[in-house]
């Protein structure tokens, strides 16, 4: 399309006004108004080039032509009308000479009038957004002029944002506060702020954010200790991130500092506790800077969020997002932390440059996480760790259908990225990272790593640029010769190398033999989990039949009261197995779980368990009508897919 195209559309916001019919109109419908309003276009209603054509095939960004390199927000936050409301400002960098026009991120945007500036000032310039594109939301199209330098879009974000869950005070901890957090990986930012979205695009951030009095805001940027809360609260992000770390929560938030350069964000009545369980946030800090480099990001605090968080973390830079269901009481779900924490590094640092190349980060973080675990808690806490990974990894393999979904090298353009996140690009990441530490040898590795860091500081990288830089800084620089079928299996291949190298823990090995005299008819005490820690326990869920007959389960839930269980991380999994074993005594349990938790980790393996029967899919079904409301529109939109896909 031209640029001329454009000039039929007023910057008067009237095909924003074509977004309420979003729902009831048929998607031609748009394509047909799209084309009418843009004065003639309409054989090509599409504002920006087919997925596959695109370097991202995730986002609609002329990034070709235009890269973001700093955002200014200003947005006030409406509870009431569950939007953000205000502007943002993309200041603008030309590639090759830039072009006319620049092509956004939006999805659910309402997009009320846009500026564009130059040397002379800003003025009031022509928009379009394209038609909506199921997950991948709606390219916003924008004139510009001669010697364009910025952009400001004055916008507001619509009650079902993807990216935003608006709580009730009843839906928090404290119940009295009304909570709002953002979500924004893998593409959910363009949801809550029209940008760039797309990991190979790093800008810097500076904000103003204005609340109801009271609450406090906090961001993925340099937060102020003590602030007044005053309702206004301004941040900076110096570093260059990529969109999906920009992370915004606004409730009744209290601190607690834990060291000199880490600390606690929580509701009141949960900081103290958070800040005991994670007291050895510092210590990982520390260890992690010994193997990888300097932590190059000022502070690192944890934000504690209320039960619906959808994840047990995020890795929002500065101020890791996390789930309460990680706080077990016994520092045993900790390495949380250290996984969000790693990702300061393999991630926010080093950057998959798109969806297809996740394990970039989410691999390497958990080697990471695994060689933190073993610094701070010796060597086979993180073992335990590997085994329960290796484990689960063999699970997805049986669970994902598509061998393309069993490699590193997944095709993900048609398929929204969050579908990505299994076992596989964790799991095998880490397992190929294992096997190349065997090879080498862990201090070599190390150091290999740190290296790799170093080299892709503050870019984002494809999967072959690693592979390149394995083969030179290892292999070559190590006179060994380079096994090109072993990697590209790792890589490519649907199942694992032959040759591999398998993490096994000892500690495992002896619930293993207890388990098996336990189920050859001996004493449940003789399992001896009373001192089981959440990975023992993970890794007896793990092996135990199942289903289990009707007296062991009675058995385990009267010795160890499995179904009141506090920690929460072992009751969703007694729980999965109590559905699989049609232990009906747990279902109370079951029940007010799936209402008062939701993240998808822990209820999604319920809500999959009920679906396998015609009963249980009854009950999945009446208690999500129940539940979703309280559910976060990621977990939400996911659950109901399972269940209206279930047989
Ligand atoms: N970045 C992920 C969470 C994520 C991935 C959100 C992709 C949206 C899209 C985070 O670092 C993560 O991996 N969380 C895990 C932690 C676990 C592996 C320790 C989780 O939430 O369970
Ligand atoms: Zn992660």
């Amino acid at each position: 399309m031209t640029a001329r195209c454009l000039h039929g559309s007023g910057a008067d916001g009237t095909i924003v006004g074509l977004h309420p019919t979003r729902k009831i109109m048929p998607k031609y419908f748009y394509l047909l108004a799209a084309g009418l309003l843009l004065g003639g276009c309409a054989a090509s209603p599409l504002l920006a080039p087919p997925a596959a054509e695109r370097s991202d095939p995730h986002s609609f960004a002329n990034t070709d032509a235009w890269q973001v390199e700093h955002l200014s927000l200003d947005l006030r936050v409406d509870f009431d009308a569950r939007a953000l409301d205000g502007s943002a400002t993309l200041e603008l960098r030309p590639i090759d000479g830039g072009s006319e026009h620049l092509v956004l991120d939006t999805r659910d945007l309402w997009i009320g009038r846009v500026e564009v500036g130059n040397a002379d000032g800003w003025q009031d310039t022509a928009f379009a957004l394209g038609a909506s594109d199921g997950f991948m939301g709606q390219p916003l199209r924008i004139r510009l002029v001669d010697g364009a330098e910025r952009v400001r879009i004055h916008y507001r974000t619509q009650p079902q944002a993807s990216g935003l869950q608006w709580l009730t005070p009843a839906q928090t901890t404290d119940g009295k506060h009304p909570f709002l957090y953002s979500q924004s990986q893998a593409i959910h930012a363009r949801s809550w702020i029209p940008l760039q979205d797309t990991p190979q695009v790093r800008l810097t951030y500076d904000a103003r954010i204005r609340t109801p009095e009271g609450l406090l805001a906090v961001m993925s940027a340099e937060n102020e200790i003590g602030t007044e809360r005053d309702g206004e609260y301004r941040f900076e992000m110096p570093q260059p991130i990529p969109a999906y770390l920009i992370a915004l929560a606004v409730g009744d938030l209290r601190f607690q500092a834990m060291s000199e350069r880490t600390g606690i964000y929580a509701e009141p009545s949960v900081v103290e506790a958070a800040a005991a369980e994670f007291d050895d946030t510092e210590a990982m800090m520390v260890a992690t800077e010994r193997l990888y480099g300097p932590y190059r990001w000022g502070r690192y605090d944890l934000l504690i969020l209320p039960p619906s968080f959808p994840y047990g973390g995020m890795e929002n830079p500065r101020l890791t997002f996390a789930s309460p269901t990680v706080i077990a009481g016994d520092k045993s779900l900790v390495s949380l932390v250290a996984h969000e924490l790693a990702h300061s590094w393999s991630g926010n640092l080093v950057t998959n440059a798109t969806w297809d190349d996740f394990w970039l980060n989410e691999g390497f973080t958990n080697h990471l996480t695994f060689r933190i675990m073993e610094e701070v808690f010796g060597e086979e806490r993180g073992l335990m760790e590997r085994h329960i990974g290796y484990a689960n990894l063999l699970k997805a393999f049986e669970l994902l259908e598509d061998p393309r979904d069993h490699t590193l090298a997944p095709y993900m353009a048609d398929t929204d990225p969050d579908e990505g996140v299994t076992s596989v690009p964790y799991n095998r990441g880490a397992l190929f990272l294992y096997n190349l530490q065997h090879r080498f040898g862990e201090a070599r590795f190390d150091a290999f790593l740190r290296d790799w860091f170093d080299a892709h500081a503050f870019e984002s990288v494809r999967t072959h640029a690693f592979v390149e830089f394995l083969r030179e800084h290892l292999y070559e620089a190590e006179g060994v010769d380079w096994p090109y079928d072993w990697v590209h299996a790792w890589i490519h291949a649907p199942e694992l190398p032959a040759a591999h190298a398998v993490p096994r823990s000892g500690r495992f090995a002896e619930i293993d033999a207890r388990m098996t005299a336990w189920l050859a008819g001996g004493p449940v005490d003789d399992l001896g989990h009373r001192d089981w820690s959440s990975r023992e326990w993970e890794h007896f869920f793990n092996t135990v039949p199942t289903p289990l007959d009707a007296e062991r389960m009675a058995q385990l839930d009267r010795s160890f009261g499995l179904s009141d269980s506090d920690n929460r991380y072992i009751a969703a999994r007694w729980f999965e197995l109590a559905v699989a074993s049609d232990y009906e005594p747990a279902w109370p349990a079951v029940r007010d779980y799936l209402l008062s938790i939701g993240r998808m980790k822990l209820i999604n393996p319920i809500y999959r368990e009920l679906a396998k029967t015609e009963a249980g899919l009854e009950k999945a079904r009446q208690v999500f009508a129940e539940a979703r409301a309280g559910y976060h529109p990621i977990a939400s939109n996911a659950i109901a897919a399972m269940l209206e896909s279930a047989p």
